[in-house]
């Protein structure tokens, strides 16, 4: 692409995501109504996706985030750890968690445990992405935006090395910007931007 040399196709347009986030918005005012519900968001992934969503949302809704950070040290291991907790206790609330994407399912699996042992009223996800290719534990999406093959995706949120967040839409990145596997790295420890130096 011109505009944006590291993307070698767009997988979700802009307008293709915002008419599904839309849609998303419309499912989870009706599933809730004469409810509050606090959305949230896992960062930083999910931020772009949550302005979005959270203007498409018609009742009553609050706003938190926390933020993990998956260990660096072992695939085999997938070991999560919370970074940043929620500013607010969530007891008795409805909770939305709202992510980004779904890949083994270790991250969201991990927060899933957190969150319910906060004696929350009710505990539902919204992903926009899902790679079900991927799964290593299996998880429950009550909301999701798109199923996707298995490829690394940046844009609408999604980085690489803390780059392309600020794609409107969803784009696969070209093989030989990721010489070694993408996301694979990072599960394997590698700091992406010393693949990024590495060009
Ligand atoms: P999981 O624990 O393997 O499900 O990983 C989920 C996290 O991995 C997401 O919240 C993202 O931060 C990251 N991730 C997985 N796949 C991608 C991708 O294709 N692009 C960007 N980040 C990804």
């Amino acid at each position: 692409m011109k505009k944006w040399p590291d993307i070698e196709r767009v997988l979700l347009s802009e307008t293709v995501l915002q008419r599904r986030v839309k849609e998303l918005g419309r499912r989870i005012s009706r599933d809730y109504r004469g409810e509050k519900v606090v959305l949230v968001s896992v960062l930083k992934g999910s931020v772009v996706f949550l302005a979005d969503l959270i203007r498409a949302i018609s009742v009553p809704c609050a706003v938190d985030f926390l933020a993990v950070s998956s260990y660096a040290g072992s695939e085999s291991s997938g070991e999560v750890r919370l970074t940043m907790d929620l500013r607010e206790s969530p007891e008795q609330k409805n909770v939305l968690l709202v992510e980004d994407i779904v890949d083994t399912g270790l991250t969201l699996n991990y927060i899933k445990g957190l969150l319910a042992a906060h004696h929350v009223k009710s505990l539902k996800v919204c992903a926009l992405l899902d790679k079900p290719a991927c799964r290593r534990i299996p998880v429950a999406l009550d909301y999701l935006g798109f199923s996707i093959p298995d490829e690394f995706v940046v844009g609408y949120g999604l980085d690489y090395a803390e780059r392309f967040r600020n794609l409107p839409f969803i784009g696969v990145l070209r093989p030989s910007f990721i010489r070694r596997g993408g996301v694979c790295a990072k599960r394997r420890g590698e700091d992406p931007s010393d693949i990024l130096e590495a060009q």
